[in-house]
């Protein structure tokens, strides 16, 4: 029996939020942030949205796709970093949310590579018959975890919330092959420092900004090509494939610069690589499932295609995976 994604959803906020708009509240302009981003706007969640909201929305969208209903599912997975709360769990609201109980609902924090380790978790509890059908959710209200005076981080993020519905199947839909990993000496270079038991909430920490995101950008850069081009190569070795067997290329999207390096590197034409990063920015572990779903849903992913996933992440975290879809 082979692993499928079911159906997918996303959930976008109305609110646009353009570089023009960000001219007036940082000193930026349009020309730097699409030059060295590729990023053109974002969306932005109501302030009485919280991240288990967005999920819902797509967890809708997924199931009534899929012809679901909300019983069909018997496992959560929620990737993110901007929780509702510390606890209880974004995915218990979630799942409260659907109007469900009594069954396994979990958070997976790696930062921007949330939705595949969720996705992997996901196999391993299918395949060990602990669930029969897992919702995957990357999701992030990252528009509330960012200093808004600091031109070198607010400008590069944005909200929104992805979906995978997963299940064992018979037909030819699987995980051809993955590869996850970590790197926790190199955790200073992307971190939020306070809030958690490190640093606790105090005016200090919050004179100071220091709830929000913080990073070396040339460090991240590097270490993203690095990596993702490195995982990329394992995951298409490990599936008994090259480069030129991948109808599609899905990977994280933190930077168009990171997205052409990786692809120059690995030989993936732009073609075949799908970009959202310049309409959403980065929305850390729900960029990849958003870019699944629009690719779903723009006809360039159908059934028995072959995708290539590929993250990178605070932690560092990074992956990727081969899927027959
Ligand atoms: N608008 C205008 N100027 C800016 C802005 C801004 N928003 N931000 C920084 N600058 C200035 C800097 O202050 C600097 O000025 P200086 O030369 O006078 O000191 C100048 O622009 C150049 O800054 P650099 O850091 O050299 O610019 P660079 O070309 O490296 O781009 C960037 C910066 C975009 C952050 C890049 O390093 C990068 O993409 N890094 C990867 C990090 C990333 O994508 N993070 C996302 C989260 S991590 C993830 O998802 C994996």
């Amino acid at each position: 029996m082979g692993i499928k994604f079911v159906s997918t959803g996303r959930y976008l906020p109305d609110k646009v939020l353009t570089n023009f708009d960000l001219e007036k509240m940082v000193d930026t302009s349009d020309e730097w942030i699409r030059t060295r981003t590729g990023i053109k706007e974002r969306r932005i969640a109501p302030s009485e949205m919280a991240t288990s909201d967005m999920v819902t929305e797509a967890a809708r969208i997924a199931l009534d796709r899929a012809n679901l209903k909300p019983e069909d599912i018997d496992c959560i997975i929620v990737a993110t970093v901007t929780p509702d709360n510390a606890y209880p769990s974004t995915a218990c609201w979630v799942q409260k949310n659907l109007g469900l109980k009594h069954f396994p609902a979990f958070d997976i924090e790696a930062a921007c590579s949330g939705f595949l380790y969720g996705v992997i978790v996901a196999k391993s509890l299918l395949e060990s018959k602990a669930a029969t059908r897992v919702l995957v959710s990357g999701a992030e209200t990252m528009s509330r975890a960012v200093n808004w005076e600091d031109r070198e981080t607010c400008v590069l993020f944005g909200d929104g919330a992805g979906v995978a519905i997963l299940e064992l199947s018979n037909d030819e839909s699987d995980i051809l092959s993955y590869n996850w990993a970590a790197d926790g000496n190199l955790g200073e270079l992307l971190i939020q420092p306070a809030g958690g038991s490190r640093l606790p909430p105090s005016h200090e920490t919050i004179d100071k900004k220091l709830h929000s995101v913080f990073m070396q950008g040339a460090d991240v850069f590097k270490n993203a090509v690095r990596w993702m081009a490195d995982s990329a190569e394992r995951a298409l070795r490990d599936a008994g494939m090259t480069k030129d067997d991948i109808d599609l290329y899905i990977p994280h999207q933190a930077n168009i610069r990171i997205i052409e390096s990786t692809i120059k590197r690995v030989g993936i034409p732009k073609e075949k690589t799908v970009i959202t990063i310049d309409r959403f920015a980065n929305i850390s572990a729900a960029t990849v499932p958003i870019a699944i779903d629009c690719a779903v849903e723009e006809g360039r992913l159908k059934r028995g295609d072959i995708v290539l996933l590929n993250t990178f992440g605070g932690g560092f975290t990074w992956g990727a995976m081969v899927v027959k879809w």
